[in-house]
């Protein structure tokens, strides 16, 4: 890149060690960057030059691994797909994704959402196991394809930080696990519906959603929390009065 082509761009980061701090604080930094760079690059850059002490997860740099989730003015992305060039002149305002707590900086504690995810049982849940020599379990297009736009999930927590519901009641189970309980129910392997019911129904599964949406609006991958959430509010209800579920869950 042409060093012509190079701007500067003031970054503002939330800091804040828990051990040290009575409360997070801001701190500037003005990075030169070019078109190509990405908030997470303009991160590194602050690390690399500026000040090794500022703390931020990621990992890929491509939208896969979901490390590097953050606040960017005030909006839940991956840092590493937003550009710098796009929020010129700036300042960009960079905080650790809302509702959860920090453990350092930009960088939040995950412990309650793993938690969740175990709950879910996020694996396949066969009706008897079969021997490798026997071969794959096979599925067609179309069982696929029913639970396809929820296995793109890459747990980046955007939905949670997105999601007032959370943000009132950190017990909540939530999109993302919420999301991928219903891929393992709509895959036509899975019969372990029955394993994760207690979760779904309970007061904080699918019932302390109140349909706000913003979670499927800010998913950087096109999974839709809110749909998998409203097709198990159905399927609870079902349950409930003993009739067969309509969306997925042997
Ligand atoms: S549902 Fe979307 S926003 Fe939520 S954790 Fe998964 S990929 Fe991220
Ligand atoms: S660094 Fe992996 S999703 Fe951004």
């Amino acid at each position: 890149m042409a060093m012509t082509d190079t701007r500067t761009i003031r970054i503002e980061a939330v800091r804040f060690n828990p051990e040290t701090d009575q409360e997070p604080r801001r701190q500037s930094y003005d990075v030169p960057f070019t078109p190509d760079m990405s908030v997470l690059q303009g991160l590194q850059y602050i690390k690399d030059h500026l000040d090794g002490s500022l703390t931020f997860r990621w990992s890929c740099r491509m939208a896969v691994c979901g490390s590097c989730g953050m606040m960017i003015n005030d909006t839940p992305k991956l840092s590493c797909e937003t550009f710098l060039r796009d929020l010129y002149p700036g300042p960009v305002k960079v905080a650790p994704l809302d509702n959860f707590p920090i453990q350092r900086d930009l960088a939040i504690d995950q412990t309650g959402f793993l938690d969740k995810l175990a709950m879910i049982k996020p694996y396949i849940v066969a009706k008897q196991d079969k021997p490798l020599s026997e071969g794959t379990f096979r599925q067609t297009p179309a069982q696929l394809e029913a639970y396809y736009q929820y296995s793109q999930c890459i747990n980046c927590l955007l939905c949670y930080a997105a999601c007032p519901q959370f943000g009132l009641n950190d017990q909540f189970v939530g999109p993302a696990a919420l999301s991928l309980l219903q891929r393992y129910n709509l895959d036509s392997r899975d019969v372990g519906w029955s394993v994760r019911a207690d979760v779904a129904n309970a007061d904080i599964g699918v019932w302390e959603c109140t349909v706000v949406g913003y979670c499927s609006e800010v998913c950087p991958k096109g999974v839709d929390p809110m749909h998998a959430i409203n097709e198990n509010k159905v399927n609870s209800a079902l349950d409930y009065i003993g009739l067969k579920r309509l969306v997925g869950g042997r």
